[in-house]
């Protein structure tokens, strides 16, 4: 493989689900070869379809994807030689132990005597179940389940792994201990990642490149400094006695973009945000303004950014909006800073 092209590649990739899903839409990605990738988005974004798509467990509707090289569609074998999978959920064998869980692994893609059992000694070593081993994996905490999850799909050393919410459902412990080996699985070995996630710590810690999808497609891509450097400042939000018709609107926009250090005014009904240098000290200010409008204020907050931030800005709504959408649990951790 050309070093220089990309270790995946996915171009315009359409997905629809009977009863008119449309789980993609569109979906483009490129990864560089030996880095680590962030795919960030709320629930039923179409995280996980890339990720089948990509490592030929499902096939698009139209669209175009490569993996280490070989195109998704015509050569599925040669993908998945190269690739490691760690599905959303765990697909260890639960009353096997940790150890028969590597070995059968190691069987399936042609390892046996000498090289098979150096190679499940030194992946239970690594990710620290040596002592558990012995144990049946139904017995395993969240984390170590997860270790073992992503030791399997190293079993064969291939050259990209793909890391389907690795850290969801861990506590901050595990999760820390997460981030420190996949970031030396990218470091030390080389291995192109790609990761999927609802946190957009996770994101910022570990990878290079984030791509936020919604709705499947992808929003906003860029490093995490670049997207964290769009949001400086704080979020300031404000809800009014009443709602602002359309011509109040113009009038209080105009009002407040005039304030110095406030930017990005949205006005929305009866809420209002803002981005402002320094929040707490623009908010005496904001709140003159409208009551000189005549506005009464009846509460308002002043934030960090967050993910919704980033994403309200980009999807045009809420990140708790999406969530409601598929009806799903969000879990939202973290913020850009
Ligand atoms: N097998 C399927 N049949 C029908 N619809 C599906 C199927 N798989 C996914 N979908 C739908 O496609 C959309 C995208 O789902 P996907 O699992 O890719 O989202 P996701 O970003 O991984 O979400 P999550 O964060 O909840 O894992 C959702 O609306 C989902 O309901
Ligand atoms: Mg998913």
């Amino acid at each position: 493989m050309n070093t220089r092209a990309p270790a995946v590649e996915a171009r315009q990739l359409i997905k629809t689900y009977p009863g008119a899903v449309t789980a993609l839409n569109g979906m483009d990605i490129t990864v560089r070869p030996g880095t680590v990738f962030g795919l960030l988005g709320p629930n039923g974004a179409g995280k996980s379809t890339t990720v089948k798509i990509l490592t030929t467990l499902a096939r698009p509707d139209s669209g175009t994807a490569t993996v280490a090289g070989h195109d998704v569609l015509r050569h599925p074998d040669r993908v998945r030689r190269a690739i490691g999978v760690v599905a959303q959920s765990s697909g260890a064998d639960p009353v096997a132990t940790g150890r028969e869980n590597l070995r059968l692994q190691g069987r399936l893609h042609g390892l046996k005597g000498a090289a098979l059992d150096r190679r499940v000694d030194g992946l239970l070593e690594r990710f620290a179940l040596a002592d558990a081993a012995k144990r049946q994996v139904k017995g395993y905490s969240g984390g170590m389940r997860r270790r073992l999850d992503v030791a399997l799909g190293l079993v064969h050393r291939p050259e990209v792994l793909f890391l389907d919410e690795p850290t969801t459902g861990l506590d901050p412990r595990a999760r820390t201990a997460m981030w420190e080996e996949i970031g030396r699985l990218a470091g030390e070995d080389g291995l192109t990642i790609l990761l999927t996630t609802h946190y957009l710590e996770e994101a910022d810690r570990l990878a290079e490149r984030i791509a936020i999808v919604d709705r499947g497609r992808v929003v906003v891509e860029g490093t995490p400094d670049a997207l964290k450097g769009e949001l400086r400042g704080d979020a300031v939000h404000m809800e009014l006695r009443e709602t602002v018709g359309e011509a109040g609107r113009a009038l209080l926009g105009g009002a407040l973009r005039e304030l110095r250090g406030v930017r990005e005014v949205l006005i929305d009904g009866r809420r209002i945000s803002a981005r402002a240098d320094n929040g707490a000290a623009a908010m005496p200010a904001l709140i003159g303004a409208l009551e000189r409008a005549g506005v009464t204020v009846a509460a308002a907050t002043v934030a960090r950014p967050s993910l919704d931030d980033v994403y309200l800005r980009h999807a045009g709504r809420r990140y708790s909006e999406a969530d409601a959408d598929t009806g799903a649990g969000l879990v939202l951790a973290g913020g850009a800073r």
